[in-house]
Formats: C-alpha cells, sequence, structure tokens
C-alpha cells in the first residue's frame, strides 16, 4: 500500500531531510585522502544524536539471520555498488566513496546518498560521478502526476545509456515516510508504463546506482557490501522528494 502524505507529514519529512543534508555537511569538513572510513561513521553518529535523531542503519538486516549492519552510514569506494561498510578502510587519493545517511527524526525518516570525488580524481572517473547525479535529476524532473512509476527508471536508463553508461537492476529506490522501506519499488530502468501512477503526497527516494561497466552486481562475503560482476566503477546518488502538483519538492536539500 502507498500511504499519501499530508502537508504536516510531508514538512516532519523535510525536518528529517534537512538533519540528513547538515550531517552531510559535517561530514564534508573530514572527507579527504587519508581518512579512515571508521572516522567519517564516528562524526555521523555523533552528529545524528546531538541533533535528536536516530540513526536507522546500524543493526538493521534486510533478510532474516543476515549479520547486523555495523555502521551508522554506508561507504561504498570505487566498484562498491552499495552498502558498503564504514571499517577502517583509508580513503586514497583518486578515490570515490558514495556515503549514504539513514536517520529517523521525530518519527519521520530522512535518507540520501552522495558520491564524493578524493583528492585528484581521473577525468573519466569524474565523468562517470557527474552523470550518476544527472541521472537522478532526469528521474526527479518527470516525477510528476499521472506518470507511471517506470517513468523515473526510463528516463535514468536513457540517460545512463546515451552516454555509455549501465543501470544497475536489482536494487532501486522506494517509498518513505515513518518506515524507511514503504512502497512503491522505484526501478531505476524502464518501461515507462510499469508500476502505479504518481500522485501528489507520495514521497519517494530514487537512487540510482550507474556503473562503468556492465550492469550486474554481486554480493561480497561480508553479506553487505554490493560490488560490479565486472570490477568496474560505480557511483550513486539519492535524494527524497515529494510529488506535488507542480514540480516535485526535493526534501533532503543535499543539492540542486
Ligand atoms: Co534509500
Amino acid at each position: 500500500m502507498i500511504v499519501i502524505k499530508s502537508k504536516r507529514e510531508i514538512a516532519a519529512l523535510r525536518a528529517a531531510g534537512n538533519i540528513v543534508a547538515l550531517t552531510f555537511k559535517e561530514i564534508e569538513k573530514g572527507i579527504q585522502p587519508g581518512v579512515e572510513l571508521k572516522k567519517l561513521d564516528k562524526i555521523a553518529e555523533q552528529f545524528i544524536s546531538s541533533h535528536g535523531a536516530k540513526t536507522l542503519y546500524k543493526g538493521i538486516r534486510q533478510r532474516p539471520h543476515q549479520r547486523p549492519f555495523p555502521g551508522v552510514i554506508t561507504t561504498s569506494i570505487n566498484n562498491e555498488i552499495c552498502h558498503g561498510i564504514p571499517d577502517d578502510r583509508v580513503l586514497k587519493n583518486g578515490d570515490i566513496v558514495g556515503v549514504d545517511i539513514g536517520l529517523k527524526y521525530k518519527g519521520w525518516c530522512g535518507d540520501s546518498c552522495i558520491t564524493y570525488l578524493i583528492g585528484k580524481v581521473r577525468p573519466e572517473v569524474r565523468k562517470l560521478v557527474k552523470v550518476a547525479r544527472e541521472c537522478l535529476m532526469a528521474g526527479i524532473a518527470v516525477s510528476k502526476p499521472g506518470n507511471h512509476i517506470g517513468a523515473i527508471g526510463t528516463a535514468i536508463e536513457l540517460y545512463a545509456k546515451e552516454r555509455g553508461y549501465s543501470v544497475v537492476r536489482e536494487y532501486g529506490g522506494h517509498g518513505i515516510g515513518r518506515n524507511l522501506w514503504e512502497e512503491p519499488f522505484i526501478p531505476h530502468i524502464g518501461p515507462s508504463n510499469r508500476g502505479p501512477v504518481l500522485q501528489e503526497g507520495m514521497v519517494i527516494n530514487i537512487e540510482p546506482m550507474i556503473n562503468i561497466g556492465k550492469p550486474d552486481t554481486h554480493l561480497k562475503k561480508d553479506e553487505w557490501t554490493v560490488v560490479t560482476a565486472d570490477g568496474s566503477l560505480s557511483a550513486q546518488f539519492e535524494q527524497t522528494i515529494a510529488i506535488t502538483k507542480g514540480e516535485p519538492e526535493i526534501l533532503s536539500v543535499v543539492y540542486k
């Protein structure tokens, strides 16, 4: 069931999204070559709790008997697509790292992802990151009442393919509200007539994962980290948006 949110509920989601955006600003102060992923996780943990919010990823399981996720944020380096563990690895010059933050504030969830460039990054890698961000914006642009959910994936897939990239198929976006993963599931690929029709008051997360090589994924032995099957680089961006009568509203305001 897709839950339609009232204006007041959307304001509550906006407040949660704002704390997500502020947490990114805090992490950005420490993100540089030589920093341990654990350190970024600590920064996020302290910032989130000092702002009266609760972390959502620590201890979470996506399937029964899975090892609980050990971090507050997910950190996915280079060929890692998503759900990377913020362990004692150190960021190096030329790396890219996707940071995903999920939290709950006054009962409402916030969830976003940014891929950062670490130090001096090769032009072809910078281009991947730029296109991944533009893919998200292409998906947001068609998130309007009357379009099917499939219009979002179609816009993203077309944008990526025209530039020579592939789109991860196994993981998608989602509705968001009092729960982190609500209906509907949002594929980042077509066809455009798939899924329910978007209506005013739906709040969704779009989070395309874009690969330089093939779209296929592989789950590592740590039970969490998803990597590209061919070892190619991957980049991801995610924002929370509310469907309105006109232009969709970005609730996380991480970037525009
Ligand atoms: Co999400």
